[in-house]
């Protein structure tokens, strides 16, 4: 028997806020489609990421730039759709919330409106203060990212290690400040030494999501195709693979493939 959605007890941002408060680690995972949402959801992650890490695993993109606000939507309202307890965030694509409050708060609210998901995820610190204020202004609650922030690619110029000089070290501790104050829920930190990410998590009292960030923080979150092992070369040092599906997969289609070509498949039994 399927369980109706208002009969689970849904994950909420007082619910993540208690967990770190009493040191029960967060999950988090990111979804794009309703059926891997309905997979992660039932086994119990506590947070489902829409992020645009979609327009590298979905659509094959080199970055995450190109992915669109109307292409977010589409993901999240199939995530949405496919979950039942986990909340749901989704990542504001590139271009639709630097540098123009206005537009940001435009954007966030045909998220939550035209998808359904519980809250958003921006890309930066006092620079997009502004954009953070606006939309909370309107009630979406909104988490931070900091750290290897992928949107600013072309800046950073590499997808190393962040904040290990003196200087970006800082200048991240207070934009973490600085979010947590404007009132953000939670804050991503992507690929930063662990010990940094150690002292935001000490510091802070809303809960920090590490990705890359080491052990020392509130939760982890992870690219959920990294995890299963669809993405085959990807083998960054952060990466813990749980499966292999690359092979699996792999392996049940060229099985297919063979059965279709030999007349194997279908049989008897599976004809009408
Ligand atoms: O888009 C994404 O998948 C993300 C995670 C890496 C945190 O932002």
């Amino acid at each position: 028997m399927s369980v109706a959605k208002n009969e689970v007890k849904v994950v909420t941002t007082h619910q993540l806020q208690a967990m770190k408060e009493r040191g029960e680690k967060i999950s988090m995972l990111t979804a794009y489609d309703f059926s891997m949402a309905t997979l992660l959801d039932g086994a119990g992650v506590d947070v489902l990421l829409v992020g645009d890490s979609a327009s590298n695993v979905m659509a094959g993109h080199e970055t995450t730039l190109p992915i669109t606000l109307d292409q977010m939507i589409y993901h999240a309202s199939s995530v949405v759709r496919g979950t039942n307890r986990a909340f749901v965030v989704v990542d504001l694509p590139f271009g639709s919330y630097q540098g123009n409050s206005s537009e940001a708060l435009r954007s966030a609210i045909r998220i939550m409106k035209e998808s359904g998901a519980h809250g958003v995820k921006l890309e930066g610190g006092e620079e997009i203060k502004d954009s953070v204020v606006r939309i909370l202004s309107a009630g979406v609650p909104v988490m931070g990212h900091l750290g290897l922030t992928p949107q600013s690619i072309y800046k950073f110029g590499t997808y190393s290690v962040r904040a290990k000089e003196e200087a970006e070290a800082e200048k991240l501790l207070s934009d973490a400040r600085l979010l947590q104050e404007l009132g953000c829920f939670s804050i991503v930190l992507e690929k930063i030494p662990a010990a940094l990410a150690k002292r935001v998590a000490d510091e802070l009292q809303i809960p920090i999501i590490g990705i890359g960030a080491g052990p020392h923080v509130d939760g982890q979150v992870l690219v959920v195709h990294d995890l299963l092992g669809i993405t085959k070369e990807f083998k960054p040092r952060f990466l813990r693979r749980y499966a292999e599906l690359h092979q699996t997969i792999t392996d049940a289609v060229s099985s297919y493939v063979r059965d279709v070509k030999s007349k194997d498949f279908p049989s008897e039994k599976e004809a009408y």
